[in-house]
């Protein structure tokens, strides 16, 4: 069950110590960083209890059961049949992309990503001193969708791998069955390696089918990276993991440092065997929740703000609003805060022409999404 909020949901949040709540002064509503207000699973809270009682603390070892318990939930969820074999271990996402890079590109390869995208996209190909090839996603009938013509010229011209976020943020866009088809046919062609991060796929809504790359046709030299960090809101506790197409595609990224196995935390793999497993319901009930927030964000906005354009996301929390309609400004985050005592993150963070948008995260409860529209409203004002 979902904790009921107290009667002031802020002043309890306030007194949390993560990056969301210390990185503005008091008086600023943190609605920017990809984290929920809603407490952690029971079910993670005893795994970490009981693994302190036990001072079982100690370096990660083999842990089989982070892959069966992906076999289970992949299987359960979303009829993907994977290898628990080809399962491995590794401290977060972004790690497991870079170090992926670093094993199958050499400084100056290019990487192909879509626009606008996780800002960190940017970063991890930086830091694998790699080339960034962006095909933006085009927006059309209020949806984002791939690119298909401008991802083929992007292959044609020798990109050699592709960092697709599935599903997408910020824009919450659960790519289709048919666009996955589409690429892993066009990457079959041209040799490119797909790495498909779906750290966002557990918080698809009961409307939408996500469907994981590894499961479409012709896949097997891709990898997926994925963690229980944003969908348990665990992503402290540092561990992810890549699953690799096949065993030829595991053999490819084995000469990886031994390090990206030990920095991983024995608390954070055994707490994502314990979501993936054993708080599946309180996933079902944050998504309603959440599914109940993007609905009433289009309602706030309606009301208080009606020139923001916002298309309820398909997947996640993230909102992306186009607050074009408010006139050109670089800086809506800096206004934001200032003027309104709200924290957003820019949406040039996402990609440089994106700079009338924002994102919001809305995984919090009614009153502070209330709370936090009122405070966009004077900030944009
Ligand atoms: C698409 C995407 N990938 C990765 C991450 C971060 O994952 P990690 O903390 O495991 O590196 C985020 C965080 O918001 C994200 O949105």
């Amino acid at each position: 069950m979902l904790k009921e909020p107290s009667s002031n949901p802020l002043s309890e949040l306030h007194k949390k110590t993560s990056s969301k709540w210390r990185r503005y002064p008091t008086d600023v509503l943190p609605m920017h960083v990809a984290e929920m207000d809603f407490d952690v699973a029971p079910q993670i809270r005893a795994e970490i209890i009981d693994r302190a009682s036990h001072s079982d603390l100690g370096y990660l070892g083999p842990i089989p059961e982070l892959g069966e318990a992906m076999k289970v939930f992949a299987a359960s969820r979303w009829e993907w049949q994977l290898d628990p074999n080809l399962v491995s271990p590794v401290v977060d996402v972004g790690v497991a992309a870079v170090e992926i890079f670093r094993v199958l590109a050499k400084p100056g390869d290019s990487v192909l990503i879509n626009s606008p995208v996780y800002t960190n996209f940017f970063t991890w190909i930086d830091e694998a001193k790699l080339n960034m090839l962006d095909v933006p996603l085009i927006k059309s009938n209020d949806n984002w969708t791939l690119d298909l013509a401008g991802i083929e010229s992007a292959f044609k011209a020798g990109v050699k791998l592709y960092l697709i976020c599935n599903p997408q943020n910020p824009v919450g866009r659960v790519h289709s069955k048919l666009e996955l088809a589409a690429i892993s046919n066009l990457a079959e062609r041209y040799g490119v390696i797909v790495i498909s991060d779906e750290i966002h796929a557990p918080l698809t809504y009961l409307d939408q089918t996500f469907t994981p790359y590894l499961s479409i046709p012709n896949s097997e030299t891709a990898y997926v990276i994925t963690s229980a960090s944003k969908s348990w809101n665990i992503a402290g506790l540092k561990a992810a993991v890549i699953v690799s197409g096949s065993k030829a595609a595991a053999t490819k990224i084995s000469t990886m440092p031994p390090a990206v196995h030990w920095r991983t935390s024995i608390m954070g793999a055994f707490a994502m065997v314990t979501a993936l497993t054993g708080a599946v319901d309180w996933l079902d009930e944050t998504l309603l929740e959440l599914d109940k927030n993007r609905k009433l964000l289009k309602t706030l906005l309606a009301e208080l703000l009606p020139e923001v354009e916002y298309q309820i996301p398909e997947s996640s929390y993230l909102a992306w609003l186009n607050l074009a309609a408010f006139g050109e400004n670089n800086s809506w985050h800096d206004q934001l805060i200032s003027q309104g005592k709200v924290a957003i993150v820019a949406g040039q963070d996402f990609g440089k022409q994106y700079k009338n948008y924002v994102r919001l995260n809305f995984a919090t409860y009614p009153e502070v999404l209330i709370e936090g529209v009122n405070r966009m409203k004077l900030g944009l004002g």
